[in-house]
């Protein structure tokens, strides 16, 4: 994801290796500086239409998103691009600095939620921050 060249942030789709090849986790991050200006749920959704659209070859038909129970704007992210949270995770992620054990809730989109992303060209969404997004301007 980017703003005139820089790059501010990024969206990742790992694929499940080890048990069902049509699931695939996706993650995102955004510079804090560029925080609350709507990117992450803008790349979310193009990202999430490119998964499902005939031009994506990695076979996925579900994808799954962990953010932890206080996460709250990433869980409003996954919300607003028409993820379901599916329940909560307990003890499911070990913190990075601290060590202890963190609850999550299982976020998921399926074909079937496609609707949920509104008008789309190309496979791709494009709601007017998406286009502001492509343009180099920031939404
Ligand atoms: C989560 C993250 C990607 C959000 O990026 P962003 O570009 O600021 O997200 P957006 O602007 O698209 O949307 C944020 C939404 O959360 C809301 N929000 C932000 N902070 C919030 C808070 N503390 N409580 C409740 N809602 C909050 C915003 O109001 C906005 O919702 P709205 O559009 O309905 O007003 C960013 O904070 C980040 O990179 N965090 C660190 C990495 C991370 O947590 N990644 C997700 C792992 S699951």
């Amino acid at each position: 994801m980017s703003v005139k060249s820089w790059s501010v942030g990024g969206v990742s789709v790992a694929k499940n290796l080890v048990g069902d090849p049509h699931i695939a986790e996706i993650g995102y991050w955004v510079s804090d500086k560029y925080w609350g200006r709507g990117l992450a749920t803008a790349a979310l959704r193009a990202t999430t239409a490119y998964v499902f659209s005939d031009s994506c070859p990695l076979g996925i038909e579900r994808l799954e998103a962990y953010p932890r129970v206080d996460n709250e704007a990433s869980i409003r992210v996954l919300e607003r691009s028409g993820y379901t949270c599916e329940g909560r995770l307990r003890s499911h992620n070990r913190h990075r600095w601290d060590g202890r054990l963190r609850d999550v809730y299982l976020f998921s989109f399926i074909r079937d939620d496609l609707h949920k992303l509104g008008e789309r060209r190309d496979g791709f969404e494009l709601d007017g921050r998406a286009e502001q997004m492509r343009e180099g301007g920031v939404p």
